[in-house]
């Protein structure tokens, strides 16, 4: 029997390659089951049409294996959360239909999340961190489709200070990657490979782009152009250097990242720091972080590895976040592929 005290809310993630499922107990996570899906790794990139139709196959599966291993069952749900986006428009409609059909069958709330708060929100899952942090700080979401600064006034209430002007951070790692010759996506696999290498060995562009705002697309043709020119007197360059590669490079985001969170700790004054998405997963990025709590007295927070990547663990803390303010959507919610934070 359901305890009436206890919230359970189900997350459901679908809006990219991986399928996911959660439940939480109010702020405690059941369960956080995800389903990659490895059709695309022979493409190098994400197939849209061929994500949406391997969440088709995986949702059922992973929604029942995470109520399972969480121990609850359909009945015990207070409400189901669910990406509205942005993200793939194939890959969310089956993620929300999904939930909308079950909300409908179980007659249990419905609550939509944005995909790009929920990676900022992980911060505030029970098991995070012992003290999450207060109100206002620096949300840093760093993932294969977005890089933004972000000052977060309250839970939804967010303003982004910065952003991309063209590739993503996580697209960078992905597209550099593959001139390393690396396997998609490559963002932990230069990370993985970096720690042989020296880093000051190659000399990556730093862009000079004004504010708060990056750019990676300089960077991404600086590593182009080098390789060319090095691949034509030595065609084995890429394979001999591989570790120097992909530490020389792994440092110049690292630096880019840096440079731009010290000019947005000293414009807002704000000192905390809380890092969110897939890049998060960077060891780099963790170790310069860290680095700045004692150097510059930031407060940092990092979350742990398997809140970084999509995940519906992110989903499910949102909804209960939301169960907690009666903000409920309808039948009529409508996926958005675009969505600001
Ligand atoms: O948040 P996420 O799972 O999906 C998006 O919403 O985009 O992020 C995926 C991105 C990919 O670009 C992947 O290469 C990158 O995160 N990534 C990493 C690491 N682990 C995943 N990038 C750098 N270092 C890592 N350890
Ligand atoms: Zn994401």
């Amino acid at each position: 029997m359901p305890d009436s005290k206890k919230t359970y809310v189900l997350g459901i993630e679908s809006s990219c390659d991986d399928t996911s499922a959660a439940v939480f107990c109010n702020d405690k996570v059941l369960s956080n089951i995800v389903a990659t899906q490895d059709v695309h790794k022979k493409y190098g990139g994400v197939v849209p049409e061929l994500a949406s139709r391997a969440h088709q196959q995986h949702i059922v599966p992973v929604v029942d294996q995470a109520l399972k291993a969480a121990g609850v069952t359909k009945d015990m749900l207070s409400a189901i959360a669910f990406t509205r986006g942005p993200g793939l428009m194939g890959s969310l409609l089956v993620g929300s239909s999904f939930a909308k059909s079950l909300s409908l069958g179980l007659d249990i709330p419905l609550i939509e999340v944005n995909h790009m708060q929920a990676h900022l929100l992980v911060h505030f899952i029970a098991e995070t961190h012992p003290i999450p942090p207060k109100f206002p700080f620096l949300g840093v979401t760093i993932s294969g489709g977005h890089t933004q600064i972000v000052r977060v006034k309250s839970y939804f209430d967010m303003e982004v200070l910065g952003e991309t002007l063209d590739d993503a951070i996580g697209e960078a790692f992905d597209k550099c990657g593959k001139m390393f010759k690396l396997p998609y996506p490559a963002g932990s696999e230069i990370d993985r490979i970096s720690k042989h290498g020296d880093p000051n060995t190659f000399k990556f562009a730093k862009p000079r782009v004004k504010g708060l705002d990056f750019s990676f697309s300089g960077l991404k043709t600086s590593v182009l152009y080098f390789l060319q020119k090095q691949v034509k007197e030595d065609p084995a360059f890429i394979e001999n250097n591989i570790e120097d590669l992909c530490a020389s490079f792994q440092f110049r985001v690292v630096d880019i990242l840096i440079s731009k969170l010290e000019k947005a700790v000293k414009e807002t004054g704000i000192h905390q720091v809380a890092i969110g998405g897939g890049v998060s997963a960077n060891s780099g990025i963790r170790e310069a972080l860290v680095k700045k709590q004692t150097t510059d007295n930031w407060s940092v927070f990092i979350p742990k590895f398997e809140f970084c990547t999509d995940n519906a663990a992110m989903i499910g803390i949102v909804g209960y976040l939301k169960y907690q303010n009666n903000e409920f959507a309808n039948l009529s919610s409508a996926s958005k592929a675009r969505y600001t934070i």
